[in-house]
């Protein structure tokens, strides 16, 4: 079969109706901008990008070199070519406008520009994660409150995962799609159209390291699972943790599993560790049109109404059987 280039998957999604022509190129554009992120991604110690950029984000963290390229190319990339009204980035306090020099658009693209970036020194996957939202009528400025759109009014989201291939995973809302790089053409091509997540798993995915500073509901849960074929869901599950999100999350897509960031007393009065805006809502996009479930352990993720540019909260997602026990063990203790 000839392969199908991303550009002519792009351009039949518009020709069915899915997407505009706007949408299409600022995909096309996000896209090229992470081929970018790949190539510095690949260089590692020789291309100098390893180690700490000595800034912090709004989120107090110490950036990475790669955080801060990889933002960087996000942002030079998208401010030209009329697709957006503005951006917010993981990485920056407040939304970024397009400069008066250029046209703008009608689209609000919101991007982790590298996720997982502590796994960067350690050459394990890492990642780019989008979401894209329409910006409301007559919003010239696009201020912070303008982003604040739950996740179900997203017209796109995906992730590039910079493993041993850099593969991206798209949704419009009409399933979910993969493509792999080809490195030798430069072109992103469709490698799974139409991902199905089994509904049922043996794998999880959490850091068992904040197990002691869990809520009731979760200990119990996760203990269940622990316990195995002795245990009351009788049968072993194994466990994987990348701390990557997309790297668990692409595993997730491909063979099924469930991926918890849960609340812990050490992250509770910030509301969770994962952003709604730029994590949570992205991936539970992707997720749902997958056939898996997202929720918080207590609703689902894709009907919250965000209050803040930079909210966290906790993420339950994947496999759609141990979600829902996961989150009925949650709302039964509330
Ligand atoms: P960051 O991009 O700031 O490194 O955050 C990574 C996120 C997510 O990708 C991953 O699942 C989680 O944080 C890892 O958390 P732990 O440090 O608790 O393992």
């Amino acid at each position: 079969m000839k392969p199908i280039s991303l550009i002519q998957f792009l351009i039949e999604e518009r020709r069915a109706g899915h997407i505009n022509a706007e949408l299409t190129l600022l995909i096309e554009v996000v896209a090229r901008a992470c081929k970018r992120i790949a190539v510095a991604t690949n260089k590692g110690a020789i291309g100098g990008v390893l180690g700490e950029a000595g800034t912090g984000n709004i989120q107090g963290e110490a950036q990475k070199k790669l955080d801060v390229i990889s933002n960087e190319i996000l942002l030079e990339a998208n401010a030209w070519g009329g697709q957006l009204a503005a951006c917010a980035s993981e990485e920056m306090e407040d939304p970024q406008q397009i400069p008066d020099m250029y046209p703008k658009g009608h689209h609000l693209l919101l991007f982790d520009p590298l996720d997982g970036s502590s796994n960067i020194d350690v050459n394990i996957s890492v990642g780019t994660i989008f979401s894209v939202l329409r910006c409301p009528d007559g919003v010239t400025e696009p201020k912070a409150e303008h982003f604040l759109q739950p996740g179900t009014t997203q017209l796109a989201a995906g992730y590039v995962v910079y493993g041993p291939a850099t593969v991206l995973v798209l949704t419009f809302g009409h399933g979910t799609h993969e493509f792999t790089l080809d490195r030798e053409v430069g072109s992103f091509i469709l490698s799974r159209r139409d991902i199905r997540i089994p509904e049922e798993t043996a794998e999880f995915a959490i850091n068992m390291s904040n197990q002691r500073h869990w809520e009731p509901p979760m200990q119990r849960y996760i203990g269940e699972l622990l316990a195995g074929q002795d245990g009351p869901r009788g049968k072993d599950f194994n466990m994987r943790w990348v701390a990557s999100m997309v790297a668990d999350v692409h595993r997730i897509i491909t063979r099924g599993g469930v991926f918890f960031y849960p609340l812990d007393a050490k992250i509770k009065s910030k509301g969770g560790k994962l952003r709604v805006m730029y994590e949570a809502n992205p991936m539970a996009f992707i997720i749902e049109q997958a056939g898996g479930s997202a929720t918080t352990g207590r609703e689902r993720i894709l009907d919250l109404q965000p209050t803040g540019l930079h909210q966290r909260v906790p993420v339950f997602l994947g496999s759609k059987k141990e979600v829902e026990v996961a989150t009925h063990y949650h709302l039964e203790a509330d």
